[in-house]
């Protein structure tokens, strides 16, 4: 991937804060700008796991919850369309629809090394956690016959390990993603496993 870097790491504005999507506002954006049934299967499954993850282990309220939702649900949204100014793209449509700063900074935080914004909240911190890894564990998936059922994280350990699978996942970006959290590697591949395998598109 070309390097995309935004050249900002403001977003948004604080006036805004507070505004979020509905799910049908979300949804539509999602099959509006991303044909592609896997990506956005993909932006489903990790939109999906954020909000789990700040409704179980934050202990944020449903409206809060409902931010990690958005963000990661519309993460990769110009990805498809508009691999050149991936990130770009979707931060001006919602700055444009006067989103809540947080959920637009979240977007922008998913791939520091790309677009140049380092996570610092919680929510940045675990888009950038999840991006990868849940991607990674759908690959895993994909080529197991019972898919999800009796997925083991032992198995997506040893498969972070072969270079050769899924190489197009950066195994760097995953550790330096952890290394900016408390929680350890095999605790977050069980909470996805466990959060994505129902998702449908
Ligand atoms: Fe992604």
């Amino acid at each position: 991937m070309a390097i995309l870097s935004l050249g900002r790491t403001d977003f948004g504005n604080p006036v805004n804060t507070g505004n979020t999507l509905s799910e049908e506002e979300t949804l539509g954006i999602l099959n509006e700008w991303v044909p592609n049934e896997r990506l956005r299967l993909h932006m489903l499954q990790v939109g999906a796991v954020m909000k789990a993850w700040a409704l179980e282990q934050e202990d944020l309220p449903p409206d809060e919850a409902q931010k990690w939702w958005v963000a990661g649900v519309l993460h990769d949204a110009d990805w498809e369309k508009y691999p050149d100014s991936h990130c770009r793209m979707i931060i001006e449509e919602l700055e444009k629809r006067e989103i809540d700063p947080a959920i637009i900074r979240t977007i922008a935080c998913h791939g520091p090394r790309y677009f140049g914004v380092e996570p610092e909240t919680s929510m940045e911190k675990m888009i950038y956690v999840f991006d990868e890894l849940s991607g990674f564990i759908h690959a895993a998936a994909l080529i197991r016959p019972t898919r999800y059922e009796g997925m083991d994280v032992k198995s997506v350990m040893k498969k972070l390990k072969t270079p050769s699978f899924a190489a197009q996942v950066d195994r760097t970006d995953i550790e330096d993603a952890l290394s900016r959290i408390g929680t350890p590697l095999e605790e977050i591949i069980s909470f996805i496993i466990e959060k994505q395998k129902d998702v449908k598109i």
